[in-house]
């Protein structure tokens, strides 16, 4: 793809409080070994820093549900402005759940309900932008109702908090959680509003490690001003290309390994680029988990394609590497990246001899057979209906569309303008078809976990044959995708998660089990309002 840099947007170095006022700084050349503009010894080098994981949120109180007897957890994170230590020497101003990046993770059982009092305290505009800092937050991978769903213009204001009522009724998987203000979900969740959320069924347990084994990896890119701060290049809204590759915030960490199996739930957090991991070694991962948990049977890869969004579960074998040895994360990218020296690697496992707890059965196991799901066992001749989408670029607007529909066209329709409007339950084949050469689009439909049934025809990768939500719909791709609509009525974006393609304005929404002219109990601009923070 041709780079044209019109202008490099940074923070104005006015630390955590900083005002809304950007730094434009005109850019005529461009530099094709690195994005940062940092110098020598303030860009970090891979392999220097150890790995962490964000902390596990702790619920502040626990009851039950009179209305069906759950067990319900009471949790609050607070959206504010923060610095994070992510490079050597210069501290990096960020808006992030509670302060961290990533966001503090929340794990619980399945059929453990969650009420998430999400504050927003962050400063009135953003520091790249200065767009006025409202947000909602969206539980990616899970069925939630509209109202709890982060509906993009169900906004909270700064000094205003909202309740999202999670059931957390769906098998086990890896979910996150991230910021999705109308038209600003781009900068929003670059500048830190992401985290991991964790259910775990017994299913799961039973088959994959736990505890210290299972490890969060969210993984993104990013590029920095001279100061250390965030800088910000869209390319005119094609993506964000960053130089340093974070896992948990950490540029390019080292983690050290026992000799026994792990799991690895990796995210693809960047807001733009797509991943290809693949281990140095040239041996195979095994994938045990897609965006909705366990897949049918697990699958061998050397390398798989990832798109923004995704989750992938994996499990990595360390028992036949040598003490000392160092195994590398690395990335083989995939079209329409751009790459920069360092982009190719991830991270790195250093394999240590301390003694294995073999009473875990998961220590050696690389299990084969693994569960099935409402999902995967759906059939294409259930399908009632077929509707087709095209995913599209303007270039004399420069607005992505999916159809002819944006975003904006739902605002102006006043929230009624729907693509699709599936009855409750019914089970339809989607189908999305990227004609262009010049860009992927990683397709997130909310609600649902879908099925992907082709791709141009053929099978989809052996990697994909698991519950998503979320397709990588590649250069001149069409995906067929087969799911049912439910549990819940109501309105639900889909979108691509190319942030700054869903930003301008890729998204658009579809209705499940409403009638044209019903009264929907679940809208989500009025059902369930943030309301003023005072404190309780
Ligand atoms: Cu991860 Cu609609 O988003
Ligand atoms: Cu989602
Ligand atoms: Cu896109």
């Amino acid at each position: 793809m041709t780079i044209t840099r019109r202008q490099f947007l940074v923070y104005g170095g006015l630390g955590v409080l900083g005002a809304a006022a950007a730094v434009t700084v005109p850019l005529s050349t461009v530099d094709a070994k690195s994005a940062s503009r940092l110098s020598d010894r303030d860009m970090p080098r891979p392999y220097r820093t150890a790995f962490a994981q964000a902390p596990v949120l702790r619920p502040e109180s626990t009851g039950i549900d009179p209305v069906d007897g759950a067990p319900v957890h009471h949790y609050t994170v607070t959206q504010m402005a923060s610095s994070a230590a992510i490079l050597p020497r210069l501290m990096t101003p960020i808006l992030a759940y509670n302060g961290i990046f990533p966001g503090p993770t929340i794990s619980l059982e399945r059929g453990t309900k969650a009420v998430l009092r999400v504050r927003n305290q962050l400063p009135a505009r953003h520091p790249i932008d200065g767009h006025v800092l409202s947000t909602s937050t969206h539980l990616h991978g899970s069925a939630s109702l509209p109202q709890f769903d982060g509906y993009a213009s169900d906004v909270t204001y700064q000094g205003f908090k909202k309740y999202y009522r999670y059931d957390n009724a769906q098998p086990a998987r890896t979910l996150w959680y991230h910021d999705h203000g109308v038209h600003r979900t781009s900068l929003n969740v670059y500048a830190g509003l992401a985290a991991q959320y964790h259910v775990h069924d017994p299913a799961e347990r039973q088959l994959l490690p736990q505890g210290e084994f299972d490890v969060a990896l969210t993984v993104n890119d990013a590029m920095f001003a001279a100061n250390g701060a965030l800088a910000y290049d869209d390319h005119d809204h094609s993506g964000l290309w960053g130089d340093v590759m974070l896992v948990n915030g950490r540029p390019w960490p080292v983690m050290q390994v026992q000799k026994r199996v792990y799991r690895f739930r990796i995210l693809n957090a960047s807001i733009s680029r797509s991943l290809r991991p693949a281990l140095s070694t040239g041996d195979p991962m095994t994938v045990v988990a897609t965006d909705g948990g366990l897949m049918p049977v697990a699958r061998q890869v050397a390398s798989y394609r990832h798109g923004g969004a995704e989750r992938y579960e994996v499990l990595i074998d360390f028992r036949k590497y040598a003490t000392g040895q160092r195994v590398e994360l690395r990335n083989l990218s995939n079209r329409n990246n751009v790459d920069y020296d360092h982009t190719n690697k991830i991270m790195a496992f250093d394999v240590i001899d301390a003694p294995v707890d073999s009473s875990d059965p998961t220590w050696n196991t690389i299990p084969t057979t693994l569960a099935s799901s409402d999902v995967m066992a759906l059939t294409a001749s259930q399908s009632r209906k077929t509707r087709r989408f095209r995913l599209k670029h303007s270039d004399s607007t420069n607005v992505f569309t999916i159809g002819s529909d944006s975003w904006q066209d739902v605002v102006a329709s006043g929230f009624r303008k729907v693509v699709a409007n599936p009855a409750l339950d019914a089970t339809e084949i989607w189908e999305f078809e990227n004609s262009s050469g010049g860009w992927f689009h990683p397709m997130h439909i909310h609600l649902v976990d879908f099925q992907v049934l082709s791709r141009n025809g053929r099978a989809p990768f052996a990697y994909e044959l698991g519950p998503k939500d979320t397709v990588y719909v590649g250069e001149s791709e069409t995906v067929r995708l087969l799911m049912r609509f439910g549990p819940h009525r109501g309105k639900y974006m889909m979108h691509c998660h190319n942030l700054p393609h869903e930003d301008h304005d890729m998204m658009v929404q579809f209705s499940v089990g409403l009638a044209d002219d019903a009264v929907d109990a679940n809208d989500p601009m009025t059902a369930a309002p943030a309301v003023w923070d005072d404190g309780s």
